[in-house]
């Protein structure tokens, strides 16, 4: 279900969008908690478009439908009429009331009916809320009657239906509910986790979350009932949280709490103006803090929700950046609490892989456990498996630095007699020298490098007296270059296609390097045609040419995306292959990668570089799977790849 469509993406965070009959929504978005009684509104949802550029907000349903007057009104108007707001609104169902007060006095049938007669843009089923501590067999129960009420609902809606993700803390429970929402739901609700989210409770709250994330399909936008506080919102976006519905902003405000990414501060405990928003410009919150308490608590409302706004678009700014767990681990200075969450999340690196990307342009360390990030996790496994199947000796050299273009530091000794694989101490251990431009090695910026003196670099003085004597007696080009450029080659195929290919194709294959830099920049053949490009992070990708080759060295299946009938043309031509034109993909490949496009008969097609991991194409019916780079229908393309240089090294 879901007509949602990712244009960016950082692992499961993505940027998004989907349709809703009152305009789109962009994910990551917040939807403010709004009362439906204007009287209650700290801040009118009109003045949060205005204002604070709230596009969409959430609001009860259940509270107007038990509210007369109200309910009189949006009959009558439509909850827009009622909200005096002309954005999309979701509304929930009344499942939170009746968590909170025992019970509801609507039924399931007759609120998803009111919902599509007040002219909800995003309806929700009356789920049963089950608590993190309900027992298994009662939380069975409950999910059983929910799901039941879903497929009701959606046989009774045709608008956009929210599907609630219930389930406890019991991880196959949660994995069944987001297997059964996924196919009804355009949004997936993961609910059941307020208590979570009011007691600290982050690593209940990450293994809840962790339980459904495999099961949720990614057509749907995912929306995490209760994400109030911005400080989370980070942690939320790193497991493909959506959307974030906020009532913190008002909650938190009739206590007197601010709210900051960073953490909460009660406002009486203000001495010194801490903020220097367009708000405090207004008022600084040392003379909030003396209002009458009306307007004290109306003023803090739109502070914190200022302040939720603006984390949001830190969320998305980190995503398009590709730094989202960087920032995940910043905000875990917030609290404590969120520190276990997070390092609850690095206990289920595989919900990541799937979706890790290849390659980021930066890897910045804020602490060690940086280094066990889930993509470094996975790195750590592929170089021990690429070490293992590698032939001939190990030993590590432990006076080699970063770069391969220092390996003229090598004595002239080592290098003698059978091949000899050079493992290079890295803040992620020893790494062959090879991969070591590899994400995450190659743009790594961890603490060491700037300690004093680094760990992995050699104490200069030992390398500049090495450096004399190879300058001495040896010269790089002649007696070592071509060897080692050789070896970079196959290493890099071998990492990216396996040991086969790597010996197949290799031997036929000069690398060439930047003259300015020393790397390696071109695969060619011996008549010097380019066939891969090797980008700053020294992965090489085909271009057509390099494709055409590959393509028979590749087994039947293997890094390829397989193209509908429809759509052949289309690709041949250059122009993106879309989700839904995609019949197979190799399910190793993960974004960011080059895959062949080949048609149903294996005819190459051309390039595509991953925009979606290959079960979010089997899920998902609109947006792009994979942007082609490199095509066979146009000759312009045939010639632009001998001229094209990859953008110059830094
Ligand atoms: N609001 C907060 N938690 C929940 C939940 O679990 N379900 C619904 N429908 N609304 C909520
Ligand atoms: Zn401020």
């Amino acid at each position: 279900m879901g007509n949602f469509e990712v244009l960016e993406r950082d692992g499961l965070a993505r940027l998004g969008r989907f349709d809703t009959p009152h305009g789109p929504i962009e994910t990551p978005a917040l939807l403010p908690v709004v009362h439906p009684d204007p009287e209650r509104q700290p801040v009118p949802p009109l003045e949060m478009r205005r204002r604070l550029g709230v596009r969409a907000v959430i609001t009860s349903s259940y509270i107007i439908w038990r509210t007369p007057p109200l309910r009189a009104v949006a009959e009558a108007e439509g909850v827009h009429g009622l909200l005096r707001f002309d954005g999309p609104v979701m509304t929930d169902s009344g499942a939170f009331q009746q968590h909170a007060y025992g019970s509801v006095e609507v039924g399931p049938e007759e609120i998803i009916a009111f919902q599509g007669r007040i002219g909800s843009d995003i309806a929700t089923v009356l789920d049963i809320f089950t608590e993190p501590e309900t027992p298994h067999d009662a939380a069975a129960e409950a999910l059983a009657s929910t799901l039941e009420r879903a497929r009701h609902a959606r046989s009774a809606r045709d608008g956009l239906l929210a599907v609630p993700v219930q389930g406890g803390a019991h991880a196959d429970l949660r994995a069944r509910s987001a297997a059964s929402a996924s196919a009804l739901g355009d949004v997936l609700a993961v609910g059941g986790v307020v208590p979570l989210m009011e007691q600290y409770r982050f690593p209940e709250l990450v293994r809840e979350i962790a339980a459904a994330r495999p099961f949720l399909g990614s057509g749907s936008a995912v929306h995490l009932f209760g994400t109030g506080h911005p400080m989370t919102f980070a942690l939320a976006a790193l497991f493909g949280v959506d959307l974030f519905d906020s009532s913190a902003y008002h909650k938190f405000a009739r206590r007197g709490s601010l709210l900051f990414p960073e953490g909460t501060v009660p406002i009486d405990d203000l001495r010194d103006a801490v903020c220097h928003c367009f708000l405090c410009g207004e008022m600084p919150l040392t003379e909030v803090a003396r209002r009458p308490a009306e307007e004290r608590e109306r003023r803090i409302a739109f502070h914190n929700l200022l302040a939720s706004v603006e984390e949001v678009g830190r969320v998305r700014r980190a995503i398009r950046e590709g730094t989202l767990w960087e920032l995940a681990e910043r905000r875990a200075t917030a609290h404590p609490a969120m520190r276990a969450g997070l390092e609850e999340a690095r206990r289920h690196p595989e919900v990541f892989w799937p979706t890790e990307p290849e390659s980021r342009r930066a890897f910045r360390e804020t602490g060690p456990d940086s280094r066990e990030r889930p993509v470094v996790v996975r790195f750590r496994a592929r170089v021990r498996e690429y070490a293992a199947r590698r032939a001939g000796p190990w030993r590590p050299l432990s006076r080699i630095p970063l770069r391969p273009e220092y390996l003229a530091r090598v004595p002239a000794s080592d290098r003698s007699g059978v091949e000899i694989a050079w493992e290079t101490p890295t803040p992620l251990g020893p790494v062959p020298l090879e991969l070591t431009e590899l994400y995450p090695i190659g743009p790594y910026l961890g603490i060491e490098e700037f300690s004093n003196p680094p760990r992995h670099r050699p104490p200069s003085a030992i390398a500049e007296d090495a450096a004399r004597e190879l300058a001495d007696n040896f010269d790089l080009a002649r007696d070592w270059a071509d060897d080692w450029t050789r070896r970079q080659v196959r290493s890099l195929l071998d990492w990216q296609y396996g040991p086969e290919v790597a010996a197949g194709m290799a031997p036929s294959l000069v690398g060439e390097r930047s003259r300015r830099t020393g790397r390696l920049r071109t695969l060619e053949d011996r008549a010097g045609t380019v066939l891969f490009h090797v980008g700053t992070d020294s992965v090489a990708r085909p271009n057509y040419r390099g494709a055409e080759r590959l393509v028979g060295h590749l087994e039947a299946t293997r890094h390829r995306l397989v193209v509908a009938d429809d759509a052949v043309p289309f690709v041949r031509g250059g122009r993106s292959l879309f989700a839904r034109f995609v019949v197979h993909a190799d399910p190793s490949l993960v974004p960011g990668m080059s895959a062949l496009l080949v048609d149903r008969s294996d005819a190459l097609l051309g390039v595509g570089r991953l925009v979606l991991a290959p079960h979010e194409m089997a899920q998902m019916s609109r947006g792009v799977a994979a942007r082609v780079t490199a095509h066979a229908g146009s000759p312009e393309t045939a010639e632009a790849d001998e001229t094209a240089r990859p953008p110059a090294d830094p």
